[in-house]
């Protein structure tokens, strides 16, 4: 099991030691939020082109934002490796796919929880992750979703006709027991902000959830 720690859990007043408290981890999660697809603001892409300073790790960006598209390309240059989208905010994600693709950077697709999976079935072949919402964007901290489990299981169905590389992502809730029931529906990524953060020993943390 990979683990992405959110950075959405860390301390932004020392953001680089938050990210060393974290160095087993194999990628760091960034939650981009603009306070419009979902209602909360983070940050853009400077915060990432500062992370990128000090860290060589995946840098997994979870674009919560209504209009990607436009901002996909700035993210790739400060140090984005994988974008990933909502399907809920293109009415042309193939358009998004391949332009995330032509500048050289690992693509996924996210549904939020009242999503259906029906819906980026016929997108499988050409990503490289979905990450499915087990809470409802634009916050950490929140109690997970057990009606996500049953989409993690049809993805992982659909995998073995559409596409046998597909990663999996959860992200929402994430702690010892709910990773558990990820893992056992097929989930290969979990991203989990305050389980790991809101720890004395986050290394610890991560070691249980992997
Ligand atoms: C929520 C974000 C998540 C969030 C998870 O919109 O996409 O990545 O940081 O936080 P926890 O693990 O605390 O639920
Ligand atoms: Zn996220």
């Amino acid at each position: 099991m990979k683990i992405a720690p959110s950075i959405l859990s860390a301390d932004f007043g020392n953001l680089e030691k938050s990210v060393k408290l974290v160095e087993t981890a194999e990628w760091l999660h960034v939650d981009v939020m603009d306070g419009h697809f979902v209602p909360n603001i983070t940050f853009g892409p400077v915060v990432v082109k500062g992370l990128r300073t000090y860290t060589n790790k995946v840098l997994d960006t979870h674009l919560m934002i209504t209009n990607p598209t436009k901002y996909i390309k700035e993210f790739i240059k400060a140090g984005s490796n994988r974008i990933t989208f909502h399907i809920e905010t293109t009415n042309n994600p193939l358009e998004v796919i391949r332009l995330i693709r032509s500048l050289g950077a690992k693509v996924g697709i996210s549904i939020k929880p009242k999503t259906s999976v029906d819906t980026i079935i016929d997108l499988l072949p050409f990503v490289d992750q979905i990450l499915v919402m087990s809470v409802e964007p634009g916050f950490g901290g929140q109690k997970f979703m057990n009606d996500s489990l049953k989409k993690i299981e049809r993805i992982n169905q659909l995998k073995e006709e559409y596409n046998k590389d597909l990663l999996i992502v959860v992200d929402g809730g994430i702690n010892k027991e709910t990773a558990l029931l990820c893992k056992k529906a097929g989930a290969d990524v979990l991203v989990a902000g305050s389980y790991i953060f809101n720890s004395e020993n986050p290394n610890e943390r991560i070691r249980t959830l992997r």
